[in-house]
């Protein structure tokens, strides 16, 4: 399934019957709740983009949480406001006009699951429009001032949750008029009711709740937790890494991030740092994220010319959103020239700083190829590394 959706994740709340205003940013199992609704909409085929709206209060650590996490399809940031319906309707306004369907998540649901946002998003394209919904399982009563006036009947009472699905131009369509008719509504299916098109309902899951009250929060904690368990990646892990550059004239010759005196650098995008390159697809590697390639393409401008070093932070700040860190490092430069221990010390503390590990966790080594192969005739250099990573325990991540 190629992406026809996006998702409109709302976190512009003031979770006021929460009693934090950073509700959505709060962790819960050793995260915040919105990275994991981001890691559904990551995980889900059907969404292509992911918007967020944020609040005024929450900008900055909103975007903070998602620049330095491992999620792709994020595309746009926008302002919530006062209602809840106003964040929703700036949030559509950013969906792009070749998606068929928007769905609209609240930040404050990360049990959320994956086939379930693909389920919703595949009935809104059909139907026009789709809910999660769950059927109501305790008995109801209507209270006035502590009493009860009636029992009411709970054949046929749901609990709407979210994702809410809606074509695109639908949903567009409907916020217009409740703009211009005043129409207040709690969740986009009220509106649609209002409006007088039928909302269908995909069965939910009783596990996906809203972080509303304080208490919510011991028991989305402890689901979440038990999910972590479940996807087992509470181990310590190991890592391989393995970068070459050919020599270069005219260029410095910079290892491990430090500038090292010789008559000729290595030719390459950035700084051309083996070394750094090798230790950091290690640590990536170890995480299973991909590799350098991956998150620093050369052909993203924000990435040409960059400086090895923003390279080695950026790799551990995104280590650190999945929930790792560095345990050690060992790594071997393979090169005939230039002399490279007597630079070690200098190596060493440097990758201790730019990767927060003691000096003592980072080992660096050097050989020559004994003359032989592309090394051996000078051509360029190699390095190879190897990392152990163990996960960020949530007294450290807050
Ligand atoms: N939301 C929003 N903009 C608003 C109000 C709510 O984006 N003006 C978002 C919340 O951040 C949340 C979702 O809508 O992800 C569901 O709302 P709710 O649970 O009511 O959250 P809050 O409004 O933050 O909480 P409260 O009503 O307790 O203040
Ligand atoms: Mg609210």
């Amino acid at each position: 399934m190629t992406g026809f959706a996006a998702a409109v994740i709302v976190a512009a709340g003031r979770g006021e019957r929460f009693g934090d205003t950073g509700k959505v940013l709060a962790p819960v199992g050793g995260r915040p709740a919105l990275a994991w609704a981001l890691d559904a909409m990551e995980a889900a085929a059907s969404i292509r983009d992911v918007i967020i709206v944020y609040g005024a209060h929450n900008e900055d650590v909103t975007r903070a949480l998602v620049s330095t996490g491992p999620w792709t399809k994020v595309t746009t940031f926008t302002a919530g406001g006062e209602q809840r319906q106003q964040s929703m309707a700036n949030g559509v306004r950013a969906v792009a006009d070749d998606l068929e369907v928007a769905l609209i998540h609240d930040a404050a649901r990360p049990l959320i699951r994956p086939d379930l946002i693909d389920t919703c998003a595949d009935r809104a394209r059909e139907t026009g429009a789709a809910i999660l919904a769950v059927p109501l399982s305790d008995t109801i009563k209507r209270v006035d001032a502590g009493t009860i006036m009636e029992t009411v009947d709970r054949a046929g009472l749901w609990a709407a949750q979210t994702p809410q699905g809606f074509r695109r131009t639908l949903l567009g369509a409907w916020c217009e008029t409740a703009l211009d008719d005043g129409i207040e509504f709690t969740d986009e299916a009220s509106l649609g009711e209002a409006l007088g098109h039928p909302v269908h309902i995909v069965p939910g899951d009783q596990l996906n709740i809203k972080m509303t009250h304080p208490e919510d929060r011991e028991l989305i904690d402890a689901l979440l937790r038990r999910r972590q368990e479940d996807t087992g990646v509470r181990y310590p892990r190991s890592g391989i890494g393995y970068d070459v550059h050919r020599f270069a004239a005219d260029r410095p010759m910079v290892l491990g991030g430090m500038t090292i005196p010789f008559d000729r650098g290595l030719s390459g995008h950035s700084d051309a740092d083996v070394l750094l390159h090798a230790i950091a697809d290690a640590l990536l590697g170890a995480a299973a994220l991909g590799d350098i390639g991956l998150h620093f393409p050369p052909t993203d401008p924000q990435w040409k010319d960059i400086d090895s070093r923003d390279i080695m932070s950026h790799t551990i700040r995104l280590l650190r959103a999945n929930r790792w860190i560095p345990v050690n490092l060992d790594a071997t430069v393979v090169a005939e020239a230039p002399k490279v221990n007597p630079h070690v010390p200098a190596i060493r503390a440097q990758i201790a700083r730019l990767t927060e590990l003691d000096e003592g966790a980072v080992s660096i080594k050097a050989t020559t190829n004994e003359t032989m192969g592309f090394v051996g005739r000078e051509e360029g250099i190699a390095a190879l590394a190897t990392a152990m990573i163990a996960p960020l325990e949530v007294s450290e991540a807050s």
